[in-house]
Formats: structure tokens, sequence, C-alpha cells
């Protein structure tokens, strides 16, 4: 049985599609989820791109043990060295170099030739030797490339020590029938390939990603580059949740193993959604809300009797909690403790205090809690770690007719100041009140809001995405009613934009877009 090598590119090629750029701390904190769903390989980002992804590097490489913590860099001497250096603290390292291999790369977007092309991947290979000894080799655009071409370069690669070998399908281009032959082709010619771990880098652009993976497993890569949800460039890079559960539940058909704790697959997928304010579509396989939902009476009438009827695998097997009511509002901080034991979380005494106090909160204005509310609860607690610079204490709105209105009050470094607002809704009106408090322009760039759950007491999710200060912050808000909760989104992004200010006060500030590659 061959184990195949899971290397999770979220925070890297995922964090470069569009509404999807986290924080420093949300980096991190993600990348923790990562290690403990059991990835081998993180990319931790691409350190050239802009310091705050160099410093996000850093302490990913600090804090996070376990996977072997990667970095990318063009074949270049100062993006080798800034990988080499944001890397530093890892225990384990591995230094990601790429150069494009296809003419139309090299012509249009290099402007050099084949030879220069072969000599720049041969010496970036060798200069991140000098500073690790795990370098892997990417040849970008490699299916669109002149295969004659691609196995000079390869061979070049590995003659210089590469010790992984990534084929990246860049544009999401390839059919699997042709990725399995390529793979196979350069196995038989390029010497000592087979010596070396070869890696596919598949992206979804004709909905192949997956299947692209699938094949070049067959032909004999043993490492897949993949996202948590598929997020990525464009229409995003194969799904993580997607490759690892086709290789367990086909697992006697394919003989091949992942190190994926699976049942975290679901939790480390909500984090990802709760970060980032991106939910994958409904019907998205593993993680989406109706991948294990049976609407039909006949499928339900099916599994009710024997879940394998319509079943290929089980909620439980991917952490998918059921929706049965789980806990009402006489239960007890043991009681819930034992829930988010049940679903896999293990909490601080701190953590299951503040999730108490909310869980009750929410118990009285909500009949039954089930286990999506119990998550939404942790994640939102967990993850507001930005200083409350401004905190909601009161919110009214009126609504009805052509116009709403909203009169808020807010309490600012200890002093409470009410605002009104008008607009066309009860939350453009509640925005409208909030913004009249703020001496900063907060321009709204995307709102989104989710039922955490069935039913009309539904835990709503908002999360929005808005441009302060020349950077985008994302902002989170979680409440029954959906009004508060965006209004304790956009305070929520206001105050990281606070944090961030004095940050960059001080030394780096700890958010922005990333540059892409
Ligand atoms: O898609 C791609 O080619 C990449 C490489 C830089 C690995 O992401
Ligand atoms: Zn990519």
């Amino acid at each position: 049985m061959a184990r195949i090598t899971v290397f999770d590119t979220t925070l890297r090629d995922g964090e470069q599609s569009p509404g999807c750029s986290m924080t420093a701390p949300e980096k991190l904190r993600l990348a923790q989820e990562l290690a403990e769903l059991g990835v081998d390989v993180l990319e931790a980002g691409f350190a050239a791109s802009s310091p705050e992804d160099a410093e996000s590097i850093r302490s990913i490489s600090r804090d996070v043990s376990g996977p072997i913590i990667t970095a990318l860099a063009r074949s270049t001497r100062s993006d080798i060295e800034a990988a080499a250096s944001a890397l530093e603290p890892a225990s384990r390292s591995r230094i990601h170099v790429f150069i494009a291999t296809s003419d139309i790369h090299l012509s249009q977007k290099l402007g050099i030739s084949r030879e220069e092309c072969l000599e720049q991947a041969a010496e970036g290979v060798r200069l991140a030797l000098s500073y690790c000894d795990d370098v892997e080799f990417s040849a970008e655009d490699a299916t669109r490339s002149d295969v004659e071409f691609l196995i000079q370069v390869i061979t070049a690669a590995v003659e210089a020590g590469a010790t992984t070998i990534n084929i990246p399908d860049t544009v999401g281009y390839v059919l699997p029938a042709e990725i399995e032959s390529l793979f196979s082709t350069l196995l038989a010619r390029v010497p000592g390939l087979s010596d070396r771990v070869l890696s596919a880098h598949c992206h979804d652009d004709l909905g192949f990603a997956v299947a692209n993976s699938m094949a070049a497993i067959a032909a004999g890569a043993r490492q897949v580059e993949c996202t948590i949800n598929g997020i990525g460039e464009r229409a995003g890079n194969a799904a993580l949740e997607e490759i690892v559960m086709a290789l367990q539940v086909r697992r006697e058909n394919l003989g091949h193993e992942t190190g994926i704790h699976t049942e975290r697959i679901y939790r480390t997928s909500r984090l990802l959604s709760y970060l980032t304010g991106v939910e994958p579509q409904p019907n998205k396989a593993i993680v989406g809300r109706n991948a294990f939902a049976h609407e039909a009476g006949i499928h339900q009438h099916g599994v009710i009797k024997n879940r394998l009827t319509y079943e290929i695998m089980t909620p439980e097997m991917v952490g998918a909690p059921g929706t049965e009511l789980v806990l009402g509002k006489h239960s007890g901080k043991h009681g819930l403790d034992a829930r988010y034991k049940a679903l896999g979380y293990s909490l601080t005494r701190e953590e299951l205090k503040r999730v108490t106090r909310d869980f009750k909160e929410l118990a009285d204005r909500k009949k039954t809690v089930l286990d999506e509310d119990l998550i939404s609860i942790l994640h939102h607690e967990v993850m507001e770690d930005v200083p409350e610079v401004h905190v909601l204490v009161s919110l009214d709105v009126h609504c009805g007719g052509d116009e709403s209105s909203a009169t808020v009050a807010i309490e600012s470094e200890g002093a409470t100041r009410n605002g009104e607002g008008k607009g066309d809704g009860p939350i453009a009106a509640a925005f409208a009140a909030i913004d009249s408090l703020l001496d900063i322009e907060v321009v709204l760039e995307r709102f989104s809001i989710r039922a955490a759950t069935p039913g009309r007491d539904a835990l709503g999710e908002v999360s929005i995405q808005a441009r302060i200060d020349g950077h985008t912050f994302t902002g989170r808000g979680a409440h029954t009613d959906v009004v508060r909760a965006s209004a304790e989104a956009l305070l929520h992004a206001v105050n990281k934009a606070a944090a961030a200010r004095s940050l960059e006060a001080g030394h780096a500030m700890a958010t922005s877009e990333v540059g892409g590659v």
C-alpha cells in the first residue's frame, strides 16, 4: 500500500482566490487546524510577495509543528533567500522553487529562452539546497509545455538535487488520460525521477482537478497538492477532501493511503469558510451542506433501512455533525463540554467558560441548539482575536415602508456615543448609523449571510469584506438577529483595521491582500 503525501496549499494558492484573503492570525489558526488534520506538507505562503506574507510564514514556522512547512519562491536569489529566511524557525522545512516551462510563459511572461530557463531552474534548486535539504521544484504550466523540453528541465532539476518534482496543470487544461500518460512518460524518461517524489498540482478550470490528481496518482505520483474546499486561483485547486475521501472510500481498488484524520475534514472546512466568509456550494462533495442530505422519499426510506443503500460513506467519517436537537437551555457546562468532545473539540477551561456564556444566551433566544450552532459559537469566540476598540452596546431598527432607520450605541475607549442612520433596509440603516460614529471610510466589498442551522430561529452568520485604509478586512458576526449579526460583523472589520493601524505604527502590518503568482 503506497502512502500519498498530502501537500496543502490552502494558505498559498488557495488564499490567492478572490475574497479568500486572511490575516496573519487567521492563517496561523488555520495552519494549526491543518496540522491537526494531518497534512504532510503545509505551504504557508509566498515570502517574496509581501512582508506580511513573509511574517506570516515565519509565525507558522515558529508555532505549528507536525507538517513540513514550505514557502514558494521563484527561481531567483532574492525569492529563495526570502523563503529561506521566513522558514528559519521551522523544525522541518522545504523550499518550493518554480519556473515556467511553456513557450507561451517563457516568451510572453518571463522573456527568456529555453536555455535560460534550464539554467535558472538548476541554479535555483542548487541555491535552495544550500539553505535546506528538502527542495521541491515545480515546472509552471508543465501541461502546456513541450514534452521534450519539460523532460530536459525536470532532468536538470533532478540532477541539481530536487527532492520532489511537481508537475502543475497551472491553467486547468489537461484531461485525465493525458496527465496519466504525461506522468508515465516522465517516469520512464527522466533518469532518477523514480527515486524522487513525483507530485501533481491541478487546477479546476475544466472541472478535472480531482480527476486529474487521481489519474496522476494512478501513473505514479506520490504527492498531491490541494486545498480545503478546493479554493484557489480562478476555478480553484483540487479539493483535498475529495482526493482524500476518494482514496479512502476506494482503498480496496486503489491501494493507497494518506495520513489525513478524515474525521477532522468537516471542521477544517467550516473553519476556512468561517475565516474567509466563502461557503462551498451546497452540493459540493464531502463538505457541502447537502453532501449527506437525502431529500427524496425513496432515498430516505432506503437510508433508514440501511444507510449503505444511498451512502458510500457516513457523515461521521468526515466529522460532519448530525442535525438532531442536542442541548437545551437547561444544559450545563459539563453537557456542553461532552457535546463538544463528541464533535471532536477539546476545549480549554477558558474556552468552555466563554462558550457556555454564549450558549446560554443563544438557548434563551432559540428553542433548539444544534451541533452547527455550537461550532459557530466556538469559531466566533476563538477567532475574536482583535482588541475590541469599538463595542456594540445597543441597536434599534425601525423598518417597513420605503426607508428604514436605526440608532446605535457604541462604546469606544470607555465613552459611549449614539448614532443614527437611514437606509433602504434595516441592515443598510444599521451600517449608516455605525458609519456616523466612525472617523474612517468603510467601503463594503462583500456581504454574505448564512443560516448556520435550519429553522426560523436559526443562528445567522454574517461575513463581510470591507476596504478600510486601503486594505481589505473581513469581519464576522453571529446572532439570531441578522441585523445585529451584520452590525457586529462591520465592527469586527473596523476593529481589525484599528488593530492593523496600531501594528503598522509599531512594525509590519498583519493583514493585506497577498500578491499572487
Ligand atoms: O499553478 C501553479 O503552477 C502553481 C505553481 C507555482 C506551483 O501554483
Ligand atoms: Zn497553482
